[in-house]
């Protein structure tokens, strides 16, 4: 280390600082409190620490500060504007909806400032090119509201436009919130850059303990020994935690609740004791005075190994000879089937038309910008608290609570404002790993996992692999399907019961009569699978859309001929068992039928033999919320009039904040209050009561009916007999509690939706959700024939996830999830934990990939939802459900290739494509995932148990 005072002119003062020349501009800028500026990946591919030195645009992570010459002139976020007065670049960001977590949003804007300084009046190629020169990468917007935000800033810039006029784009007033555009209260911070997120308020942490991890670098082992003596000596280091530390069983408890489950959620160490079952998984925790030293001592620890066999894919870890990987539990340890009409195997001799096809899909990394960051100290009352990212706050403390030996309401978990999470921080692992250090240290304890260890830590999409049949009679009509599914769920078991998912998605959109279909869970020493946009949705909809487009084309028919033709009408009954109620299939074919038809003209009239261009349907959606869904929120009157807002609605980029606002101010109109008299108190339990978690769709119908049910409940208390409202000191007076607890509970019986509902598993009905959110996508690609590359040209959902709460937020989950499919479909892969462990190595999607302006929109379907709040639904999972096999069939319709296994990398096309030129026929390649018929046969021979 070799510390020296420095000067810079930092946001045009000057400063005086000690630093080590060796360390990086980011963080010699984040310890003076300029936390603007942040690391995300930490290796020059994110541009999230963006800073313009000495007028142009650097990655300040990447840059140390001994090639800084002194008194150079640094920009950050925190020198473009103020909350009065805002750089129009802020502005912009906030109105155009650029902001959804916001972790990148400081790098964009500096990024954004630089090329407006070159370039006032750039065009959108411009600004496309700019921030795909300088690798800014924003994984929730899908980049086309960044674009239009730059365009306003420099229109302001230029005279152009006013701010005000900005402003008035969002179309919302202090009279109306709900169904505008209204701007997101967390907006302001973090386009200032003043929103302290997890590792902000690390570096701001006095007196922390700082924890890295040690972890395993082999991907399946026993632990023979741990030596850490050298590292104990290291210097600064305060203590060491192990596994024997853990004061609890050391295990995370997520109960498989399935009949069919051979395993019970309980197999997940905090802290690996006896074996690793992946690289990444965490042994040890080194507390010490910096991270810097924590890390050192890191690397000192020595851990023997007895290496075992690790198995990347299923059909590994289901070979005869696989060893355990959890002693006592078969790999394959869960198995869902779903039996519906005449046996299939009496349908498909009889059919006048048979496909059958065999995909699989990739562990998609959900890569948020924002690696895992948290805190966790005990309080003055004992009582353990925990600060980190999370999609629920309640959730986590009962999965994390026998693991640490603490009663469930002797942990308090507060969420830290958040760079995003997309699913895989339902997951409680890293809270776990805060808590027992803080336990064991009894100190304020705060950790960062770099990239890399991020990477390696979180669980991923869950990878499949499918076989399956699809029956037609001589009309075209779908008369029967046989789909086999083996989905991969990693090292630990944990959400295993999501496995009926699966199976209730195979045929969804579609009137299918007669169905055999068989999902199974198996492990293998892969990353976990969780949550993620449409969980095991993009696995199944990847394998049936393929199938209804080989159909059509066997057929002979349009593919959105066939989709019409046997799409689910209302009253219909859906796989699962239920009957399609609120969404309509057919409308929505209805409205993407023109963009179908120009697109399909455009490349007819544009293909050349070298570029060759072609157009893509599939239809997606899933369910929102869940049967016996509960959510409470509580509203407060005020002294001063205004309403706080109690709830656990967590807002990981996607509109927490205005979703609550939005309701809140919509249900207490009669009392006129603007926008700012309504106070958010959101995402701790030590405030908030139980709004469930922000996933599966579900937050938006249930945080708002509990809303709804909350402000019915203090207008009522606060109605007088003349129809005027009590102030809250007459409320006081009158001896009138001012704070009321809305409840819903969604769905309660699952029974109620017709005489052909039967709950049981056995048959593989499972009493999922009614509710949904449907989409149709329509893409357009080229495929270059010499290379395989693929460019998406046009990308466009047609959707109907109800009435709009705020259409920059729905936008928001319609342009992120669709950027998110195109990344899934082309490019991102975590199968090789090292090669993958980086944004760029696992395929992350810039903005170069992403098409923009009209070639790339969303349209709402806007039919009011029963018993939804305002006849709102939810909406993110649909918009990542299908659109990938959308652009894999559009792949199929410009070369004739059909390309089966993602990620669908150019070197994949190319040998496709070669072969077909040398008239080599794809050899269709069925998985060995198991006896279907067997399995099938004997689950029904056995069954666990029925209920009517
Ligand atoms: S480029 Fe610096 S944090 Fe990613
Ligand atoms: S808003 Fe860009 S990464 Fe979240």
């Amino acid at each position: 280390m070799s510390v020296e005072r420095r000067v810079l002119v930092i946001n045009e003062v000057e400063r005086s600082f000690l630093c080590d020349s060796e360390d990086t501009l980011a963080n010699a800028i984040r310890n003076l409190g300029l936390t603007g500026t942040k690391i995300g990946c930490g290796a020059g591919q994110c541009g999230a620490c963006n800073v313009i030195l000495d007028g142009k645009l650097v990655r300040s992570c990447v840059r140390k500060m001994k090639t800084v010459k002194d008194h150079s002139s640094v920009i950050t976020i925190e020198g473009l504007g103020t909350a009065k007065n805002l750089h129009p670049l802020q502005l912009s960001w906030i109105v155009n909806g650029g902001v959804q977590c916001g972790f990148c949003t400081p790098g964009f804007i500096v990024s954004s400032k630089a090329l407006l300084d070159e370039n006032p009046k750039p065009t959108r190629s411009d600004v496309r090119n700019w921030f795909q020169k300088n690798r800014n990468a924003c994984r929730c917007t899908g980049y086309k509201h960044l674009v239009d935000a730059v365009m306003d800033a420099a229109a302001v810039m230029r005279g152009e436009m006013t701010m005000e006029d900005l402003m008035r784009k969002t179309g919302s007033s202090d009279e109306k919130v709900f169904g505008t555009r209204h701007i997101r209260p967390a907006a302001l911070g973090k386009v200032l850059g003043v929103t302290d997120y997890g590792d902000d308020i690390a570096v701001k942490a006095e007196g922390a303990w700082h924890l890295a991890p040690v972890t395993s670098d082999v991907a399946h082992a026993n632990i023979l020994s741990i030596d850490y003596s050298e590292a104990e000596k290291a210097p600064g280091v305060r203590q060491i935690i192990t596994a024997k530390d853990v004061k609890g069983i050391n295990r995370i408890t997520w109960p498989v609740s399935s009949i069919f489950s051979k395993a019970d959620g309980f197999e997940r160490p905090i802290l690996c004791d006896t074996k690793v079952f992946r690289y990444g998984d965490v042994i040890a925790l080194i507390a010490a005075d910096t991270r810097k030293q924590a890390r050192e001592a890191a690397k000192l620890v020595k851990v023997e190994y007895e290496v075992l066999p690790a198995y990347n894919n299923v059909l590994e870890a289901m070979a005869e000879d696989a060893v355990e990987i959890h002693p006592g539990i078969p790999n394959t340890f869960l198995y869902r089937p779903r039996y519906k009409g005449t046996d299939t195997r009496e349908i498909f001799p009889e059919a006048a038309y048979v496909v059958e096809t065999s995909t699989s899909t990739t562990m998609e990394p959900h890569m948020p910008i924002e690696p895992e960051t948290g805190q966790a100290y005990i309080d003055k009352d004992g009582v353990l608290t925990i600060m980190y990212k999370t999609h629920g706050v309640y959730v986590i403390r009962g999965r994390i609570a026998a693991g640490l030996g603490l009663k469930p309401d002797k942990i308090r978990i507060i969420m830290n404002p958040t760079g995003g999470a997309f699913g895989y921080s339902l997951s409680p692992g890293y809270a776990a790993l805060l808590g027992v250090a803080a336990l064991a240290t009894n100190h304020l304890v705060t950790m960062t996992m770099s990239y890399e260890e991020h990477q390696r830590y979180t669980g991923k999409r869950t990878g499949s692999h499918v076989n399956s049949r699809l029956a037609c009679d001589k009309d075209g009509k779908i008369i029967g399907q046989e789909f086999h599914i083996a989905l991969d769920k990693g090292c630990y078991s944990e959400s295993a019961d999501a496995a009926h998912r699966a199976i209730n998605f195979a045929g969804w959109p579609y009137h299918v009569p007669n169905i055999l279909s068989l999902s199974s869970f198996t492990f293998t020493n892969r990353p976990f699978s969780t949550a993620y946009r449409a969980p095991m949705a993009t696995d199944v909809f990847m394998n049936y859309e393929t199938l209804v487009d080989m159909m059509a084309e066997k057929i002979g028919m349009d593919p959105w001929d066939f989709r019409y033709k046997n799409v689910l009408r209302e009253g219909q009954i859906l796989p699962h068992g239920r009957r399609v109620a609120n969404y309509n299939y057919t409308k929505l074919l209805d409205m993407a039928k023109p963009k179908y038809e120009e697109l399909k003209k455009h490349a007819k009239e544009n293909s050349t033999p070298e570029k060759q261009l072609g157009v893509g349907i599939s239809i997606g959606g899933f369910t929102c919320s869940s049967v016996g869904d509960r959510a409470e929120v509580a509203l407060e009157l005020n002294p001063d009039g205004t309403v706080t807002n109690y709830n656990t609605w967590q807002d990981l980029g996607q509109g927490g904040d205005i979703g609550a606002l939005a309701f809140t101010h919509e249900a207490l109109r009669p009392l006129g209050l603007r926008p700012d008299q309504i106070r958010l108190v959101m995402s701790d339990t030590g405030q908030c009561p139980n709004t469930g978690y922000s996933a599966g769709s579900r937050s938006n119908l249930m945080c708002g009916n509990a809303i709804l049910d909350a402000a019915g409940k203090l207008l009522e208390a606060m109605k007088k007999e003349d129809g005027t409202y009590r102030t809250y000191d007459e409320m006081v007076k009158d001896g009138i509690p001012t704070k009321y607890l809305g409840v819903t509970v969604r769905d309660p019986n699952p029974f109620s939706s017709g005489p052909d509902d039967v709950f049981d598993h056995n048959i593989g009905y499972a009493p999922i959700a009614q509710e949904a959110s449907v989409g149709v996508f329509v893409t357009e690609v080229e495929v270059d024939v010499a290379t395989g590359q693929v460019r998406v040209l046009d990308m466009h959902v047609f959707s109907d996830i109800g009435v709009i709460t705020n259409y920059t937020s729905a936008d928001g989950q319609a342009y992120g999830g669709m950027s998110h499919s195109i990344g899934y479909a082309f490019s991102e892969d975590f199968s090789d934990a090292k090669k993958h462990a980086n944004l760029m190595g696992a395929g992350f999607p810039y903005i170069d990939v992403v098409p923009d302006g009209d070639h790339y929109t969303v349209t709402y379907l806007e039919e009011p939802r029963k018993d939804d709040p305002y006849g709102a639904a939810g909406g993110a999972e649909s918009f990542q459900s299908a659109g990938h096999i959308s652009l894999l069939n559009a792949v199929y319709n410009a070369s004739g290739v059909r390309m089966t296994e993602l990620p669908v990398t150019p070197d994949k096309v190319k040998k496709a494509l070669d072969d077909k030129a040398k008239g080599i026929k794809p050899k269709y390649k069925k998985y060995d995932i198991g006896d279907f018929y067997g399995i099938l046969d004997y689950l029904k021979a056995n069954p666990a148990y029925k209920t009517k």
